[in-house]
């Protein structure tokens, strides 16, 4: 089977560049450029939910200069994608904090999920200042608000109601993670999420990934055996 919903760690962009002695925004607008082929490649894989990791919580520790690179090629690539996202039936979310993201950003963001509301084709999520113990904070903080308006009772709390609180309430839980550049680790990437996801770790350079490396991983999971803690039948 394929899996409904594969989430992707974006990473080796940095790597990429310096391999070829370029600046590491140079292998972040080749990184961005690969987005499309994957996006494409899922509808025939039977995948209908693609999520990815494009800028997490904790890369803004990274120096000015990069992370305004980032911010601008966001902008850019998400202006640029909009009519066409729409035009594919792509409909388009964004996870993570928005409010630290400056206004002109956070417009092309708006505009291209309100365009492609209605679509459904293919579900694309951006973890844009994403954090998976962020998200789980600020869910918290909300459902805390509830219970001392009194809308909520602390006893019933569980697991449902606080993944309804997340960014996420709306997506299926990932069935399928993967992470480019030979890193081993999640990174603070949908971590209530992905509780019972298949990882896979490959160590192609995102800037190298192809729709056929992706095929491939696709089908390798397909024979994967899921148990969810149970004996298998
Ligand atoms: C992933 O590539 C993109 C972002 C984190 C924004 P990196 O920039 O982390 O690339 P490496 O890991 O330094 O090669
Ligand atoms: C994870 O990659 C974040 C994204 C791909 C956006 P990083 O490159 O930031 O992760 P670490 O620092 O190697 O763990
Ligand atoms: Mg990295």
């Amino acid at each position: 089977m394929s899996p409904r919903h594969v989430a992707i760690i974006m990473d080796g962009n940095g790597r990429w560049a310096a391999m070829r002695g370029k600046p590491r925004l140079f292998g972040h607008q080749a990184g961005g450029q690969r987005v499309r082929e994957i996006l494409e490649a899922c509808p025939p894989l039977g995948i209908e939910y693609l999520t990815i990791f494009a800028f997490s919580t904790e890369n803004w520790k990274r120096t000015q200069a990069e992370v305004a690179g980032l911010m601008s090629l966001f902008r850019l690539y998400i202006a640029r994608a909009t009519e066409e996202l729409n035009a594919a039936g792509v409909r388009v979310r964004f996870i993570g904090d928005r409010v630290r993201l400056d206004a002109k950003l956070r417009a092309v963001m708006d505009e291209v999920e309100t365009l492609t509301a209605g679509n459904g084709r293919l579900h694309l999520t951006v973890a844009l200042n994403y954090g998976g113990r962020d998200e789980v904070a600020r869910a918290v903080r909300r459902l805390a608000a509830e219970v001392a308006s009194g809308n909520l009772d602390p006893g019933s709390v569980d697991e449902i109601t606080l993944s309804r609180f997340l960014d996420t309430h709306v997506l299926p839980d990932p069935d399928l993670v993967i992470r480019t550049s030979g890193e081993a680790r999640i990174s603070n990437f949908l971590l209530w999420q992905s509780a019972y996801a298949e990882y896979e770790f490959v160590d192609t350079l995102w800037p190298d990934f192809t729709a056929e490396i992706f095929a491939g991983i696709i089908r390798g999971y397909a024979a994967r055996e899921r148990r969810f803690g149970a004996v298998p039948a």
